[in-house]
Parts: C-alpha cells; structure tokens; sequence
C-alpha cells in the first residue's frame, strides 16, 4: 500500500510528511524545539530515539535548564534563529526596539489540511484538495510575542514538498526583520556534492559541482532580479549519483528578485541548507499585527539520479505551477525579427518576413524591440508605448491583421519595467526610476529602471500595455528586462524602509504581470531578460515560457539547454535556430542540426529568411512539419538527458510519451573524432517490454534492448547531428 499525505503521531509529537518514495520527519521535543528528524527515500516510520543530534558537544554552548547534555548547536533545527546557543547562520532574524537581535522560537501548534493556500502577492506552487496536502506548524517567541508559521505541502504523487514562512507581530513593538528565509533543511552528514546553475549573460545555466567542506558555500544575487549569474536553484548529490542514480535533493526559489541559496557545514559535520530572500541591503519592517510572507522554495527529492529529479520539477511545474490558457496547449512556431533586422524594420520588410515564414509553415510573427516611440536604436523611448506609425507605415492593428491574412498569429515585444531619459515618459515623470537623489543615475543600455515599489507606476504601466494590447489582434507578448537594478531607492517610503525597496519592486512586478496576464488571459507571455536572466519559476507562474539565452549558437545552446532542463520543463524554454556565422559566437553549424537543437525546446526561428532558396526552405519545412507531428510529444512528454554535453563531446536526450509508445531521440556532436570509436546510444524511459521500430533504420528494437545494449549511431563530424523517431508495433 502507498501511503501518502502527513501524519502526526501525538504521542510523540513526531510530523510525518510523506510523498510518493519520500519522507520528510519533524518533531517538537520536550524542550519546545522543532527538531528535523530525517529527510530522504521514503520510511514507515521513525524511531526517534535513534536519531539523536541534540548532544552538547565540548564546548557548545549548552541552554540553561537543560538535562542530559541536550544542547542545539549542531542539532538539526527546522527554522533556527540567533544568538541563542546556535552559531550557524540563522533562518530568521529580527531586530528589536531594545536593538536586540535574539529571538528563541519554540513549538506552539500546527494545523493539517488538504489543499495548499495560495501566497499572497507571490507566484507560487497550487494545488486542490486531492493534488496536496498542507502541514502548517506554528512557532512563537514569548518574549516579542511573534509567530513564525512554517508551512510544508506535498503535492500527491511526488516527491515534491515545498516550503514557505509567514511571520506574524503579534505583540507591541515594531519589529525590523532583518532576514528571513523560506526555509532550513539541515542534514546529518556532509559528504554531498553541492550542484548549482551558474554563469553569465550568453551562458546561462552551467552546470557546477563542487564538494562540500567545512564553512560557506553560497550562490546568490543582490542585482534585482534572479539573474544570469546564479540560477535560484541548488542541490544537493550523494557522492554516487549519476544522472539515473543516487539521492538528489533539490531546492528551487519561486521567486524573481535577490536570493540566496547557501549551504554551510559546520564543525560537527551537519550540513545546513537555507534559501531566501538575499539578506544583503534587505529589512522589512514589522508593526503590530503586520505579516510578512517569504516565497515560496519547492524540494524535489529523487534516488534516481538527477533525471528523476527533473521529472519531479518538470511535472509539478507543468501542472501544479504554470497556469493559463497555454498550460496544456502547444506552443506555436514562431519567427522574430531581432536577429532578422534587429531595429532595422519597415512594415514592408517584417510583412516579407512573415510571408515566408507562412510558406514554411511558421505559426507566429513576432515583432521585436523597435516599433514604439522613436526607437530606432537603443537609445530612446522605453516608456512610450504607442507604435511608431512612421516607421511602421501605419498602426500595429493594420500589421497585425497583414499578418493574420497570411494565416499566421502576431506577437510584439515590450520592456515594461523600463524608462529611457530620452522619452515623453521620462520627461513627463523623471522621479518614476528608481535612483537615489543627490546621485548621478546610472543609465546603463540608455535606460533606467521603474520604481515599481510605486502603485501609481505599476498602474501607469498595467494602463499603456493594455491598450496596445486591445488595439489590434495581439496572441503573443514577448516581455523583456535589460539592466539590473542599482541605486536602489525608492521615492514612496521613507528612510527606514528604504531597504525594502527590492522586495518591494518584485511585489509590484508580480502585481503587474497578474493583472496584464488576467486581462489578457489568452495572450502567450514569453518572458525575458536579455535572454536568461530572469528564468524562474516566479515569473513561469504568470508567463509559461522564458526566452533561455540570447546566444543562439547551436553549440552553446548543447549547455544551456541541457542544465536548464535540470529543473525547468522542455515547453518553458525558447529556443531559436540563427543564421551563420553566429552572430555572439561566430561559428557556423549546419541547419539541421540548429533545427534539432531548437526543436528540442519551443521551436521559434530568428533569422532573415527572405533569401532563403529551395533548397533551405525544403530544409525549413521538414523540420517544421517534423516538428508539428512531433510537438506534442517534445513539449508535454517525459524527457530524459543521456549525453552530458558538459563532460562529453557530444549531447543526447530523448523525448518518451506518456504511455511509452513514441519517443524521439536527439543526438549532437560537438567535435568530430580521427579514426573515431563506435559510438553506442543507450536510451532511457522506453518501456523494456514493447518493440519499437525506429524511422529510418532496418529492424525491430526491444525498450530493453535499446536501453541497455543501445543502438549504434553513425560517426559524425564536428557540429553534426541526428534523430530518430521510435514507436512501438
Ligand atoms: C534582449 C533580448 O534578449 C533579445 O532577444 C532582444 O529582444 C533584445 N533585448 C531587444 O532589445
């Protein structure tokens, strides 16, 4: 029998959350400390006796009135504070009107549900009666009289729990929280590899492994949003795992501003895992009867290695965190102007560019940056948001309907978070950025940033995207942000709350994408942020898809793509085929193989294809239609990564339906090999039982055979790839 859902056993005051191969373990114990027990595969049940990490060590600092020893400094602790015997660095931490810092939490209640309450203001993880269940324990500090309210959801059928906490002033003072994490997961041992998504604008999402020691380890970002530098995602790996082997513990930030994702292991070996809002430059203040809200972080647990757990991630995000009108629909093929005329466009020349999409079968004409204000470059008219009808010969409704008569969909571009100092806006409005008075504002790329710390700014900006949006047939907005934020200063609170500022702008963006995505409920929202530096579940949950990385180099992509699918769906990411040479990297790869690396994501094209010849245009339509017979497959199918482009010379990953009986498999070198080895494709997700035939290849294949014999692929040269389509007899 499967048991799932959470269980208290009162006795013992024991909480047992269990997912479908998971169990997460909590007790309060006598002294009114909430203990972690155990976090990892799935147990009946726990003797608590045996898991003892509440033993003073020599020279722990042990609380007053303690027997036996009991001491909490490196205990596993489930929300640790300061300055009370625990010297790690806390998951709160709140500064008082005495200027004291300390605060001791200690078990108050809890509360079960079905179900999981949404989070106010915030993206978040949902799900009804029968998809979750919701343990809510409560903490209290008796001397300031606040509670913390821990809340954990599993969601049915996973291995998925997540994790936020709610801080509630209930006593006179006024409060200023200084920290506040989502959550705290301290584990036994330390003998895990820390896995993080890391780089840089154009590189995106590389994966990093390191091996825990003792002290720090951290990835974070204080630049505004979550950025391309550190993905908010981490995990932790047992020294075997594999991608289809070993326990992996993922933690994922719902959340599109500063975090910190941090990792320490103390003295004694425990390991403490905290992510949250970035502390740095960070307090909120907290009047009597205020709350504050942390997002949310959402754990993945898997014993199978790293792809079972981005099948956690990739189901729950697809039905438990996307939402909308395109959460089950297939994304369109699109076609974008950017690398095609970059600002460089007449309506005459983006008409040419849809015409010859539409021969090819492409479903969607995407107009890029430049057809507002006076933007012919980017120096200008970030704020003006009404269509430059010189440059377009006429309003976006007339291009937009030009389009649809080629029976294609059209889609335009914004940056809504954006003023430029040379437009109306900003002459009208030179307080509505964010700057700090008596400073020279930075105006990096030509443009600052809005405060949308600002109710009347973010209602400006909902007003002026709106009614481009109901002025012509618009199915497609593709949302950009092209700075990070400094001289973060809000003109709306006074000098004490200025370092709410951050929190504040995220607020006010989450408020503004829900409302533009609830008036435009049918709209397809792609988000982007020169290309992957916002590419988070916080913004999947008001846009099903992010752009992944402005480098469309097949090549790059191998990296980008792979890492991303760690944790994010196939059908999140945008994934573009580029003209030759490369316009960031300069290399040239062949078409078919730009094809099979796009159409391994959201297919989209973003190239001046108007001199395209028959020949490339033939190449165009079988992939296109390839990809139409396929889409369903590739964007709402089980995918699997086999070749890790990272530590081999090539990368491979294939797509499985839901009932095992189609699969289609990718496989891309990067550099050819002289005198080269055999190359052997083991697959993975096919089903052992069924016999598949493959297109293209003489003989039937055993899912047992093919996944652990594997088929003998073709010697490729460098850049070259292929793909084969499965399907059971
Ligand atoms: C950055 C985006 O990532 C690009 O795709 C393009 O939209 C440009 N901005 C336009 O300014």
């Amino acid at each position: 029998m499967i048991i799932m859902g959470i269980n208290y056993n009162s006795d013992k005051r024991i909480f047992h959350i269990q997912g479908k191969d998971v169990s997460y373990v909590i007790k309060a114990n006598e002294y009114n400390d909430l203990i972690h027990l155990y976090y990892g595969k799935k147990i009946r049940h726990i003797n608590d006796e045996a898991i003892n990490t509440t033993k003073a060590r020599t020279w722990s600092v042990i609380p007053t009135g303690s027997k036996d020893k009991y001491g909490i400094d490196s205990a596993l602790l489930e929300y640790p504070t300061f300055g009370h015997t625990d010297f790690r660095n806390p998951a709160l931490h709140i500064e008082q009107e005495s200027g004291s810092t300390v605060v001791e939490l200690k078990y108050h209640g809890y509360e079960i549900f079905k179900g999981k309450k949404g989070l106010e203001g915030l993206p978040a993880t949902y799900g009804n009666e029968e998809e979750a269940e919701t343990l809510e324990i409560t903490l209290r500090d008796e001397v300031i009289d606040i509670y913390v309210v821990l809340s954990y959801t599993v969601l049915t059928g996973t291995n998925i729990i997540t994790r936020s906490s709610k801080i509630i002033n209930k006593g006179k003072e006024t409060l200023k929280i200084l920290s506040a994490q989502s959550c705290c997961v301290d584990f036994k041992e330390s003998d895990y590899e820390m896995l993080q998504l890391s780089g840089a604008w154009a590189r995106e999402r590389n994966m990093m492994k390191r091996k825990l020691v003792q002290g720090v380890q951290s990835i974070g970002s204080v630049r505004g949003t979550s950025s391309h530098v550190h993905n908010p995602f981490l995990a932790l790996l047992s020294p075997d795992s594999t991608e289809n082997q070993g326990e992996v513990y993922g933690f994922n930030f719902v959340y599109s501003g500063n975090f910190i994702g941090e990792v320490s292991v103390c003295e004694h070996n425990r390991t403490r895992v905290l992510m949250g809002i970035h502390p740095m430059n960070f307090s909120w203040e907290l009047r009597e009867q205020d709350s504050f809200q942390t997002p949310e972080v959402v754990m993945a647990y898997s014993h199978e290695g790293l792809n079972g757990m981005s099948q956690e991630y990739h189901g729950v995000y697809k039905e438990n965190l996307v939402r909308g009108t395109w959460k089950h629909k297939e994304r369109p093929i699109l076609i974008n102007s950017w690398e095609a005329t970059y600002f460089d466009f007449t309506r005459e020349s983006i008409e040419g560019l849809a015409r010859k999409a539409s021969e090819a079968g492409i479903e969607l004409c995407v107009l890029d940056d430049g057809w507002f204000g006076k933007r012919n470059d980017d120096k200008t008219s970030l704020g003006d948001w009404y269509v430059n009808k010189t440059k377009l010969d006429g309003s976006v409704e007339t291009l937009a309907k030009n389009v649809e008569a080629m029976d294609m969909s059209f889609g335009l571009w914004f940056e809504p978070e954006m003023i430029s100092p040379d437009s109306d806006l900003y002459r009208e409005h030179s307080d509505w950025c964010i700057h700090v008075p008596n400073r020279s504002r930075i105006e990096t790329r030509n443009q600052l940033v809005l405060d949308f710390a600002r109710q009347e700014v973010c209602d400006y900006i909902i007003d002026v995207v709106s009614k481009v949006l109901s002025s012509a047939p618009i199915s497609y907005v593709k949302w950009d942000m092209n700075r990070y934020l400094t001289d973060v200063m809000s003109m709306s609170l006074p000098a004490h709350r200025q370092m709410e500022t951050s929190h504040r702008y995220c607020l006010g963006l989450y408020y503004v994408m829900e409302e533009l995505v609830t008036r435009h409920k049918d709209v397809l929202f792609e988000g982007c942020s020169g290309g992957g530096g916002r590419f988070d579940p916080g913004i999947l949950y008001y846009m099903p898809q992010i752009w992944a990385s402005d480098d469309t180099d097949a090549i790059e992509r191998l990296k980008i793509q792979y890492a991303t699918s760690i944790v994010y769906p196939i059908n999140t990411m945008g994934s573009h085929v580029s003209s030759v040479p490369n316009h960031i990297v300069e290399r040239s790869t062949p078409l078919e193989t730009r094809g099979n690396v796009a159409m391994s994501g959201n297919l989209g094209y973003e190239l001046d294809i108007t001199n395209y010849n028959e020949e490339e245009m033939n190449e165009l339509k079988e992939q296109i239609n390839f990809y139409k017979a396929n889409r369903q497959l590739i964007q709402f199918g089980d995918f699997f990564r086999i070749n890790n482009p990272f530590t081999d010379n090539r990368a491979s990953w294939v797509f499985v339906s839901k009932d095992q009986t189609e699969a289609v498999l990718f496989n891309i070198a990067i550099l050819g090999m002289p005198n080269p080895h055999d190359q052997q494709m083991k697959f993975v997700g096919l089903n052992p039982e069924f016999d598949y035939e493959i297109e293209g290849v003489e003989g039937i294949f055993g899912g047992d055979e093919l996944m652990n014999l594997g088929l003998t692929l073709p010697v490729l040269k460098d850049y070259q790839s292929v793909r084969y389509k499965l399907r059971k007899i």
